[in-house]
Parts: structure tokens; C-alpha cells; sequence
């Protein structure tokens, strides 16, 4: 697919599908404008019949697609509702061009021009960004294991319509960021999809480094035996129960010359973190079979990093960002780890094991030490979905927040308001980093049944040290069943949008 800004005529633009979104209207006052009434007079004045006889109004979702008569260039209008003037959003805007996406491809067409409503709460560029974003979160499908899928055409290329010739250009620039983030969101999608017979932890680092590749990112993969050799005694101890063997990844996007030190570094340095459990059967603390299906998920935070990094490459980001992901699978055996073991971390703390099913926190744990110490980065921030305690406590409507630097959050708390990604703050305090320190070992790995996505980040603070760090909790959020034009069944791909936006924000 692709994704263009054109500027022209309404009834002139040639397409399968030609959308209109319009704000919410009265009947009775509305007047029909400027811009549409050649449209409107081309269709032998449908639009106008549509409206008055309140087949349309413009509520949020609404959709009526008309037919247009032969002499007219555009096959269908289709007519989108963009709810109340004063509630519109980007969100609003990346429903409709999914929508239209969606529509157009329902009815097999290869072209839809898409006109968003014209508003002063969102400016030309926000605008158009979103709606590029709407467009290609709409073409994604999840069908690479569907025999069906030889079938199916390609997603329709977008034309989005400017209204003023003047702001074609700034309107590009914004669609074409858009896309890269709105492809970027995809690519997470499809790799937390993947069946994990597919996308083991060798797997997922060949993914990486394929993407590396593509768009100059410096890859690294680390195996067992590096990881043996280095000391992530508890990611190994999670990764101990699989034939398939553990990866630690790392991509880099903008790294300094090599030897030049923290101080003298003209590009701050941003770690991304991310949970890559291709696989968490909960390990000899075995889940019940209805809390295992979708465990192929648990890798959601390591796909987040793998589209974040994508993303700050294709935009040249003037930062250095590293992302890391400790990719790993949590499998029952004859060689699994068990609770009571007492595993050496790579800071040198030790865990004593109490559930096999913890093993998120383990593999951080490494990781997120490996990061501080290696890269000296201005902030950490990881993505996990790291407890199911996160869904109890907010449903599935948002992820947490949690750290040890209110700006850092902060930070993320902006990021997400600006991208309708939900993200919302948890408390972490002295006396949860106290709840956490062990009896028989330096660190416990779990802290009983209240509070568990506290509990989690806690133990996780025991291997940050003072560096700025946020934990994004992402289990509510990485998949869902409720699915719309914008997110079919399965992986959201949540996290990257936001995580591009704050490191484009950084200072
Ligand atoms: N991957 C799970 C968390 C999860 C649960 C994600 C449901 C998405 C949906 C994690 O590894 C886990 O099993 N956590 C345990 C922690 C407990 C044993 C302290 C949990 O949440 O039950
Ligand atoms: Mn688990
Ligand atoms: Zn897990």
C-alpha cells in the first residue's frame, strides 16, 4: 500500500472509495459546504438526501457508503462519522482512515481518498499524521498461516485529501512519519503473532537482525554460551528448561564513536528494554492451560523495542538509543529451574527462586543491569508484560507506569497522551524496595499476592541503581479480543508509538 497527500477537487479525485468524515450535524441547521457541494451536485445531491433525512449524522463510527453515478470519478462515497467537533482527537482521525481502509478493501477496491473533517483542534500536521497512521493500523492483517491468504489483494492505496494547497507539504512530512511509526507498530504486531513453533528466541534475534539490516541499525546476538561466559545467571536460569536456547539482542541506532566518554558524548544515550519470553508456560510452576494460550505474547515488550529502534533509525533520531532484548523461552523439564533454587544474577545479588512462573523479572534483572553498566545510558525504560496482577488492578484499558524518576514517567506519561496510548502511574516507594529484600538471599523474587505489579517493578529497582528508570507493565494491553478497524484479534503492538515519541521529545 501506499500513502500519498493530494490537494484538488473533491469530485474530481478518481478512486474505489472516496471518504468524507464529517463532525456531527444537526439536520435541521446543517449547511452543506463549500467543499462538497460539486461533490454533492456530481452524485445528483445524495449527500445532501442522506443527511437530510438523518441516514447520516456523524456520531462516532457511523458509516454509510453511497453509490455514485457513471459520470462521477469516484465509484463509492463513503460517508464517516467523526463524532462531536469538540471531542475530536488523532484517535478519532486514525478510526477513519481505517475505517475507509477497511471499507475499500471489504469491496475489493485498490484506491480510497480519504477527507478529514476540517478542524482548528487539530493542526494540518498532527492531522495528517494520524491519518497515515489510521491508514496502514488498518491494513494490517495477521494471515501469513491462512491458506486463504493467496487470495487476498493487497491493502488499497491512500490518497489523503489536503484542503489548502498551501499546507500539501508540511502534510507530507507528517504522513510520511506516520507511516514509518504506524509500520513500525505493525512490525511488533506481526512478530508477537508469530506462533512460538515459529519464533523461538533464535528466531526472534534472526527477525532483528534482518530488520537491522534493512534500515542501518548495528545488531549484536548474544547465545548461551556469551551469556554463560558473561554471567546472567537468572535469565539462564529461565532459560534452562528449553531445548531452544536463550538471546540476548541489542540494536543500536546512533552510537557514539567508539572510546568517547558519558560527559563527552554530544547525543544523550536512551536504553529500551524489552521482555522477549518467546514462550511462558509458567516453567514446573506450571500455568492452568487457560492462563498458557497466548503466552506467545509474553515476548510483547521485546517486539515493542524491536519496532521502537526500526522507527528511530528510519527518522534519524539525534539520540543514541540502545535497545536490548533478553529473549528466552519458560518450559518445564528435566533441566528446568525450580522454586528453591538460589540463582546469582549478573549484578552479583542473589534470588532465591519462589515461583518458576516469575520468570519475567529474572530475565530483566540481567538485562536491565547489562544495560546500566555497559552503556551508562540517561534513562532506562522497559516494556513487559511482566504480571497478570496489572490487569486486575486497571483492566485492560491501560498499562502501568512505575519508576524511581518522576520526570522519566513523566516523560511517558506525555508520550502516551500524545499517541492514545493509556498509560497509567502506580506508586513505587521505599517501602516496596524494603518489602523486596530476601531472608536466605539478597533479593526475593515475588512479594505474595497484594500488589503484584508493585511487587514486580520492586524487585526490579534492586537492579536499576540510581539511573532514571521506567517500567512500562504492558500485560493488559500487548493483545486483545476486542477488535475494531484499527486492531484486529491479537497483538496491538502497543508501546511503540509512544516509546518514538518520547525519545523524538528528548532534551
Ligand atoms: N507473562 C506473565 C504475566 C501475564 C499474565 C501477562 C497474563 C499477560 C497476561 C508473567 O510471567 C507471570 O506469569 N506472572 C505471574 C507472576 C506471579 C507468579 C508472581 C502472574 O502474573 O501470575
Ligand atoms: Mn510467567
Ligand atoms: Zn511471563
Amino acid at each position: 500500500m501506499q500513502v500519498t497527500v493530494v490537494a484538488g477537487a473533491l469530485e474530481r479525485l478518481s478512486a474505489d472509495v472516496l471518504a468524507i468524515a464529517l463532525v456531527e450535524l444537526d439536520p435541521a441547521k446543517w449547511k452543506m459546504p463549500a467543499r462538497l457541494a460539486a461533490l454533492d451536485a456530481a452524485l445528483g445531491g445524495r449527500v445532501a438526501d442522506a443527511i437530510a433525512s438523518g441516514d447520516f449524522t456523524g456520531k462516532r463510527g457511523e458509516s454509510l457508503t453511497l453509490h455514485a453515478p457513471r459520470s462521477a470519478e469516484a465509484k463509492r462515497v463513503l460517508l464517516l462519522g467523526a463524532g462531536a467537533d469538540a471531542k475530536l482527537e488523532p484517535a478519532t482521525l486514525r478510526e477513519l482512515t481505517a475505517a475507509a481502509v477497511r471499507e475499500t478493501a471489504a469491496r475489493k477496491g485498490a484506491r480510497v481518498a480519504v477527507a478529514a473533517p476540517s478542524s482548528r483542534r487539530i493542526k494540518p500536521p498532527a492531522a495528517f499524521q494520524a491519518l497515515a497512521e489510521g491508514a496502514v493500523l488498518g491494513s494490517y492483517r495477521f494471515d501469513a498461516y491462512l491458506a486463504s491468504r493467496k487470495d487476498k489483494k493487497p491493502a488499497p492505496d491512500v490518497q489523503l485529501v489536503v484542503e489548502r494547497a498551501a499546507d500539501k507539504r508540511a502534510a507530507n512530512a507528517a504522513a510520511a512519519i506516520g507511516v514509518v511509526l504506524a509500520e513500525c507498530q505493525n512490525l511488533a504486531r506481526a512478530l508477537s503473532n508469530e506462533p512460538p513453533n515459529k519464533l523461538p528466541p533464535a528466531e526472534l534475534a534472526k527477525e532483528a537482525q534482518k530488520v537491522a539490516k534493512q534500515v542501518g541499525l548495528s545488531a549484536s546476538v548474544w547465545g548461551k554460551a556469551e551469556l554463560e561466559k558473561r554471567g546472567f545467571g537468572a535469565m539462564l536460569a529461565v532459560a534452562q528448561g528449553s531445548v531452544n536456547e536463550p538471546r540476548l539482542i541489542v540494536l543500536e541506532h546512533g552510537a557514539p564513536p567508539k572510546g568517547a566518554k558519558q560527559g563527552a558524548r554530544k547525543r544523550p544515550t536512551v536504553c529500551v528494554i524489552g521482555k522477549g519470553v518467546c514462550f511462558d508456560s509458567g516453567g514446573l510452576s506450571l500455568k492452568p492451560s487457560t492462563s498458557m494460550e497466548k503466552m506467545k505474547h509474553d515476548m510483547s515488550g521485546g517486539a515493542a523495542v524491536i519496532g521502537a529502534l526500526r522507527a528511530a533509525a528510519l527518522l534519524k533520531l539525534p539520540l543514541h538509543v540502545v535497545g536490548l532484548i533478553g529473549a528466552v523461552e519458560n518450559m518445564p523439564s528435566g533441566t528446568a529451574y525450580r522454586p528453591d533454587d538460589i540463582v546469582t544474577t549478573l549484578s552479583g545479588q542473589t534470588i532465591a527462586i519462589a515461583n518458576t512462573d516469575a520468570e519475567g523479572r529474572l530475565v530483566l534483572a540481567d538485562v536491565l543491569h547489562h544495560a546500566r553498566t555497559t552503556y551508562e545510558p540517561a534513562a532506562l525504560i522497559d516494556l513487559a508484560t511482566l504480571t497478570g496482577a496489572c490487569s486486575v488492578a486497571l483492566g485492560t484499558w491501560s498499562a502501568a507506569v512505575l519508576g524511581n524518576d518522576q520526570r522519566l514517567i513523566d516523560r511517558v506519561l506525555a508520550a502516551g497522551s500524545t499517541t492514545g496510548e493509556r498509560y497509567w502511574q502506580l506508586p513505587l516507594w521505599d517501602v516496596h524496595k524494603e518489602h523486596m529484600r530476601g531472608q536466605i538471599a539478597d533479593v526475593k523474587q515475588t512479594g505474595g499476592r497484594d500488589g503484584g505489579t508493585i511487587t514486580a517493578a520492586a524487585m526490579l529497582w534492586h537492579f536499576v541503581g540510581e539511573t532514571p528508570w521506567a517500567h512500562l507493565d504492558i500485560a493488559p494491553v500487548a493483545d486483545t479480543e476486542k477488535t475494531s478497524a484499527l486492531q484486529p484479534y491479537g497483538a496491538t503492538g502497543f508501546g511503540v508509538r509512544s516509546i518514538v515519541e518520547l525519545l523524538r521529545g528528548w532534551k
